[in-house]
C-alpha cells in the first residue's frame, strides 16, 4: 500500500521543439525537490543479488521500522545530471563513473550493488520515463539521484538482510542561491567532515547529516558553504560540504589528493583531465590552508555545484578576497566541461551517453 500521487498532465503552454514538457516555471529553477512521474526500484533477492528492477509511479516508499538504513545509516547516494540538446536528445555525463563509485561505497558499507550495466540501464530508463521534466536547453538539468540502502530489518549491528536500489529525479537549476555569483566560504575548525579510516571517501549518506550543523551556522552568518580541514593536523584543505576545491597559482592548479577522507568527485576528475589537456600543471597533493593566502583563484567542483568560482574565504576571523576576472581559469574549464556535457563541444573522451 503506497501512496502514489497522480501524475499531472503535460502543459499545453510549454516550450516547443516537438517534445512535450511538464508544467514547470523553467526560468526559476533552483536546487529543490520537484516530484516527477516515475522512480526506478530494484530489490535484492535472497542471495543478495539484483536481478530485475522496474519503473514505479513517483511516490512514498515503505520501509521496515528496523531497516538497516534507518537504524544504522547503511546507505549510499549518487548524483548525475541529464542535459537536453536542442534536437530533443538527452545527454548523460559519465554515468558509468557513478556506478563504479557506488560499487566502491557498497563494498565499504557491506552492501551488494547493482552491476555497472544495471546501474546505467536504470539511469537511462528513469531518465526517459521522466523526459518531460528535463529542462529546455540552457535552463537547467534533470538531476538523477540513485540510492542504495539496507532496506531489510536488522536489530544488531550487522549488514541488513535485504537491499533496495532506487532512483528518483528532479529538475534543477543552480545549486547555490548565489547563482553564478562567486561563493563565500567559511573554514570550519570545530567540526570535521571525515577522518582517516572513516567513510569520507565514499558517498555514504552518513557523511552529510554531520555537516548540517556547520552549514546552518555558516549560512546564518551569510556564507555560502563550509570548507573543512583535515581532522588530524587541522592544516590541510579537505573539501566543501557539497563539492571539491581547487586552487590556481600561475599555471599550476592544485587540489587535495583523495586519500580516503575526500570524495572522489566525477566533476573533480573531469576538470583535472580537461585542465591537463589545456596545458596546466595539475597537482593532487596535500594543500595547506596557508596556500589560500596567495592563490590567484579558488574554485569548487561538483555534480550539483558545477564549477563555481570562490569570491572569499574566511579563516580565523580573516577574510581572504579573490579578484574574479572575466577570463578566469575556472571559467575556461567550466566552458569546456559544459560544452562537452551539452553536446556543443565534440566529446573526444567518450564521456557523454546520448539517449
Ligand atoms: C552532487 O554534487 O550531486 C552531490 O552529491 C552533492 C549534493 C550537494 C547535492
Amino acid at each position: 500500500a503506497s501512496s502514489l500521487q497522480e501524475v499531472s498532465k503535460p502543459s499545453a503552454s510549454s516550450p516547443s521543439n516537438g517534445d512535450e514538457y511538464a508544467d514547470v516555471d523553467w526560468d526559476n529553477l533552483g536546487f529543490g525537490i520537484m516530484p516527477t512521474d516515475y522512480i526506478y526500484m530494484m530489490k535484492s533477492s535472497e542471495d543478495g543479488s539484483f536481478e530485475k528492477g522496474q519503473l514505479n509511479r513517483y511516490g512514498n516508499i515503505e520501509l521496515a521500522p528496523a531497516a538497516g538504513v534507518l537504524n544504522y545509516g547503511q546507505g549510499l547516494y549518487e548524483g548525475t545530471k541529464v542535459y537536453r540538446k536542442g534536437d530533443g536528445r538527452l545527454l548523460l555525463f559519465r554515468p558509468d563513473q557513478n556506478a563504479i563509485r557506488m560499487k566502491m561505497g557498497a563494498d565499504r558499507l557491506c552492501m551488494p550493488c547493482p552491476s555497472i550495466h544495471q546501474f546505467v540501464d536504470a539511469v537511462k530508463q528513469v531518465t526517459l520515463a521522466n523526459k518531460r521534466w528535463t529542462p529546455p536547453p540552457g535552463k537547467g538539468t534533470l538531476y538523477i539521484r540513485p540510492l542504495l540502502m539496507g532496506s531489510g530489518p536488522i536489530l544488531g549491528i550487522a549488514p541488513a538482510p535485504e537491499y533496495t536500489f532506487l532512483i528518483y529525479t528532479s529538475p534543477v537549476g543552480n545549486y547555490f542561491k548565489e547563482g553564478f555569483a562567486p561563493l563565500n566560504l567559511y573554514i570550519e575548525e570545530e567540526f570535521h567532515r571525515a577522518s582517516r579510516g572513516g567513510a569520507g571517501g565514499v558517498k555514504a549518506i552518513t557523511n552529510y547529516a554531520p555537516v548540517l550543523k556547520p552549514i546552518t551556522r555558516a549560512k546564518s552568518r551569510g556564507f555560502s558553504d563550509v570548507l573543512y580541514l583535515d581532522s588530524l593536523h587541522k592544516k590541510n584543505l579537505e573539501e566543501v560540504s557539497s563539492c571539491n576545491i581547487f586552487l590556481v597559482k600561475g599555471n599550476t592548479i592544485s587540489t587535495p589528493a583523495t586519500s580516503g577522507t575526500i570524495l572522489q568527485g566525477i566533476t573533480r576528475r573531469s576538470i583535472i583531465e580537461i585542465a591537463s589537456d589545456q596545458g596546466y600543471q595539475v597537482e593532487e597533493r596535500a594543500v595547506p590552508v596557508d596556500e589560500l593566502m596567495d592563490a590567484d583563484e579558488v574554485f569548487c567542483t561538483g555534480t550539483a555545484v558545477g564549477v563555481a568560482p570562490v569570491g572569499s574565504i574566511t579563516y580565523q576571523g580573516k577574510r581572504i578576497e579573490y579578484n574574479i576576472k572575466a577570463q578566469s581559469v575556472s571559467k575556461e574549464l567550466y566552458d569546456i566541461l559544459e560544452g562537452i556535457k551539452t553536446g556543443l563541444i565534440e566529446d573526444k573522451k567518450g564521456w557523454v551517453v546520448e539517449i
